[in-house]
């Protein structure tokens, strides 16, 4: 009897188990199935960004995208030949309705868009694109830098707001457009940027105001003075002929101003046009200008308040015709990117170095690596402004270019690529006796980059 119901209870136990059981495995298979669903399209997306964000100092060749109309020469040739004008490539760029310049101009659907870039396009790089910030609205900081403030651990990026209409103020005159002022955005992780307004402001009714609407304001750059806790900015300031050329300084309490003008000046009684500032490990401060039309660089110490120049002044690079001047420090070693004098128009870009900041300075060639021939010689369509070292990551910096819209420069683009500090320079430097003193500088052609990741996880 009792075995009876012994056998009879596994018996209806098994019964009343076996669709569960039943149920189970098949709700197994179907997540496994899902699982692996899920794990294939996991593969594919992250195989499809992989496929185009390639490492950073990967040389990526690239075919030039469009037919010329009129034949390419190289620039070296043209130098030779003691030409100091645009290659026809560029003129070609700069007209508006050529093939040249739609292909760097791209319009459309896909830009760098942080409101709609979902997760796989979030943190890509597509140089020349239009870049949207938090609002969706196209950036304006051209000619720009970016500052690091350590108290809100924040990235500023300040430069000139050129959303106005472009014209010329006379015939023979400049594309520009008129003064709006400094804007300047934020971020945590250097691509999704919050618009901070406009910092430093152009001036709509005093005539005899710098930074009245009909002069130049270009090249804004902000640097931070721990002893008097002013953020200070200088700035190329100009008439709208360029002949007054002299450098502007505000300041004010805050990285998101509002600045204050104070005053400006021609350095050491010298023309100052193309400028940036570059503030060393030790606290000290320097201005870089492009000086004597434009043949040659000064750099000069400024003084303990940032608010000067010292009379502690070097001309550099002289007579070599260099603008756009970007400064940084690797390994103890300073380093310089430049362009040539081109107006708006692009040009062949140059990598200088100095064990002291105060020179000499020593010309490294042509940084640019990869795309092709054309893109090297043009620094990819655009001119330099800044280099930002990439915090965290010594050695990895981000070069800060503008791909200038001389027909309408509101909507010039910005070309952001990884550089790079490392092996041989491809040329030997005057004092070096064949011993290279220098690493090589590299910037790297890429269609869409990313920085990596742990640069832009900020927390
Ligand atoms: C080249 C400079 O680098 C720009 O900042 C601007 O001043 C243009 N010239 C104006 O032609």
């Amino acid at each position: 009897m009792a075995m009876g119901a012994g056998s009879k209870q596994p018996r209806s136990l098994a019964i009343r188990w076996y669709p569960a059981r039943h149920g189970s495995f098949t709700l197994i298979v179907w997540c496994l199935a899902a699982l692996v669903m899920l794990l294939i399209l996991h593969l594919f997306i992250s195989r499809k960004v992989e496929q185009i964000v390639r490492g950073i100092d990967e040389v990526e060749e690239e075919a030039f995208p469009v037919k010329l109309a009129r034949s390419w020469r190289n620039p070296r040739v043209a130098r030779r030949k003691g030409e100091h004008r645009t290659l026809p490539v560029v003129d070609e760029f700069l007209v508006e309705s050529s093939a040249v310049h739609h292909a760097f101009f791209p319009e459309g659907e896909v830009t760098m868009d942080p409101v709609n870039g979902g997760n796989d396009r979030r943190y890509l790089y597509y140089p020349g694109r239009v870049w949207l910030d938090t609002d969706g609205k196209p950036i304006q900081a051209h000619g720009g830098g970016v500052l690091y403030d350590e108290k809100s651990e924040t990235y500023f990026w300040y430069g000139e707001n050129k959303d106005g209409k472009t014209y010329k103020a006379h015939d023979k005159g400049p594309d520009r457009v008129d003064i709006v002022g400094v804007s300047c955005y934020s971020s945590k992780d250097l691509w999704s940027w919050t618009n901070q307004g406009v910092v430093l402001q152009g001036e709509e009714k005093n005539l005899f105001h710098d930074l009245h609407k009909s002069n130049v304001l270009e090249r804004p750059k902000v640097i931070y003075n721990n002893r008097t806790g002013k953020y200070v900015m200088w700035m190329h300031t100009d008439d709208a002929n360029y002949t007054k050329s002299s450098i502007g300084v505000a300041s004010s309490d805050s990285p998101t101003g509002p600045f204050t003008y104070l005053y400006s000046k021609r350095p050491h009684n010298c023309e100052s046009r193309d400028m940036t500032i570059f503030k060393d490990d030790d606290g000290k401060a320097y201005l870089i200008y492009s000086s004597k039309g434009n043949s040659e660089l000064h750099i000069a110490r400024l003084t303990d308040e940032y608010l000067d120049v010292t009379d502690d002044m070097r001309r550099i690079l002289v007579a070599r015709y260099r603008e756009a001047p970007a400064l940084f420090k690797s390994g103890g070693t300073y380093y310089m990117i430049t362009s040539g004098c081109t107006g708006w128009a692009p040009n062949t870009a140059k990598a200088h170095a100095a064990t002291s900041i105060m020179g000499p300075w020593e010309t490294l060639g042509n940084p640019f690596v990869g795309g092709n021939e054309i893109y090297r010689s043009t620094t990819f369509f655009s001119q330099g402004t800044f280099v930002l070292p990439v915090a965290g990551l010594p050695g990895l910096f981000i070069f800060m270019a503008d791909r200038w819209k001389p027909s309408d420069l509101r909507d010039s683009r910005y070309v952001w690529l990884p550089l790079t500090v490392g092996g041989l320079p491809d040329e030997a430097a005057d004092y070096s006796f064949m011993f290279p003193l220098w690493s090589r500088v590299s910037i790297y052609w890429h269609k869409v980059w990313r920085l990596p990741e742990k640069s832009y996880r900020v927390t």
